[in-house]
């Protein structure tokens, strides 16, 4: 479907010295993305919501690659705090970090709120910029945002701010669009923070892959859709494909010799523009104001006063 492949696990540089965070890194993409950065001397920490799924894809790297850098971080997205308490743990480890993954994601679930009131399909960025001061400090340096080629289901306008918490506003794949066109979005806003810097933001869609993301619409639409599922799954492409794209983006030398900051790859590590509504730059900067000022609500005015420096 997406052609020749511009790029394969043995284009992946060796890591060696190189510090890593995938999130989501236990199962699907995040899972092979992590596994193939340790394989090639990555020192990764697999950020993860649940100890025991976390862990057991630690062990399960270590045995496939031989390999022992790999480490379990604790990351619920669901909780602004849990997010800051894993930034200050890794923090705390006073390492570099050179390349930053974020890979985590639900899809088409049904309406949940997070721990702090935010629906949470729509993820803020708080990781990344918590992280921020190391990354730079640790450049060159990557930071890669998964999106979906499904930032394109969003309701007229992108993103309706007002409506984000209202439970009949929006479909469940509305509700995926707007937080995939966000992390189109955070891409854009956030490489003007960097630069002049060699943080190198980009994003992409992975690719339609057979992996467990579709187990929010079992839940939200019940067993009948499993078998249909299946037959589907039959023609996506295998996690080892789809985490090309992301592994393009985090170790290819192709991004910084050509610069490529906030573009939008496809698979397999392919340039694509993404809709308008992902270059739409003032929705970007309302989006980052509106993400910036929820967590200053949640976890004081002076969250972020270091991270910008
Ligand atoms: N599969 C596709 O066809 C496709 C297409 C376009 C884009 N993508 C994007 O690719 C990324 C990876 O998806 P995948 O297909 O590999 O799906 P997956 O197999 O379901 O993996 C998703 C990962 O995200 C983690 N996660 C979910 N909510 C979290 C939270 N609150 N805190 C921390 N971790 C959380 C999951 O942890 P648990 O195991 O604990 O749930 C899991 O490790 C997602 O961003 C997805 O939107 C996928």
């Amino acid at each position: 479907m997406f052609g020749k492949k511009h790029f394969v696990f043995d284009d992946i540089p060796d890591l060696s010295g190189k510090v890593a965070i995938v999130t989501g890194g236990n199962t699907g993409i995040g899972f092979v993305t992590a596994r193939e950065l340790a394989r090639k001397n990555a020192h990764v920490f697999v950020a993860s919501r649940s100890k025991e799924r976390g862990e057991s894809a630690v062990e399960l790297i270590k045995k496939e690659i031989n390999k022992d850098a790999v480490e379990f971080l604790q990351l619920d997205l669901n909780s602004l705090n849990s997010i800051k308490h894993s930034a200050e743990t890794f923090l705390a480890r006073k390492l570099s970090l050179h390349i930053l993954v974020n890979n985590a994601g639900i899809m088409a679930t049904s309406f949940e709120t997070t721990q702090d009131g935010i629906q949470d399909q729509f993820g803020v960025k708080l990781f990344t910029i918590l992280l921020l001061p190391t990354i730079k400090a640790s450049a060159p340096s990557r930071i890669v945002n998964v999106s979906s080629n499904g930032h394109t289901f969003v309701p007229s306008g992108g993103i309706e701010f007002d409506k984000l918490n209202d439970p009949n506003a929006h479909t469940s794949f509305q509700r995926y669009g707007q937080s995939k066109l966000a992390n189109i979005l955070f891409t854009h806003e956030l490489n003007k923070r960097l630069s002049g810097t060699n943080v190198y933001c980009n994003c992409l869609h992975p690719g339609a892959i057979n992996t467990e993301l579709t187990r929010g619409m079992v839940d939200n639409w019940g067993f009948w859709i499993k078998p249909f599922l299946s037959v589907v799954g039959f023609f996506l492409l295998t996690p080892d494909d789809g985490a090309l794209t992301n592994l393009y983006c985090a170790t290819s030398p192709e991004i910084e010799e050509k610069n490529y900051r906030a573009r939008y790859f496809i698979p397999f590590g392919k340039l694509e523009v993404p809709s308008d509504y992902g270059k739409d730059e003032e929705l970007a900067k309302k989006l980052w104001d509106f993400s910036e000022n929820l967590v200053k609500e949640k976890l004081g005015d002076d969250i972020f006063s270091k991270c910008y420096a």
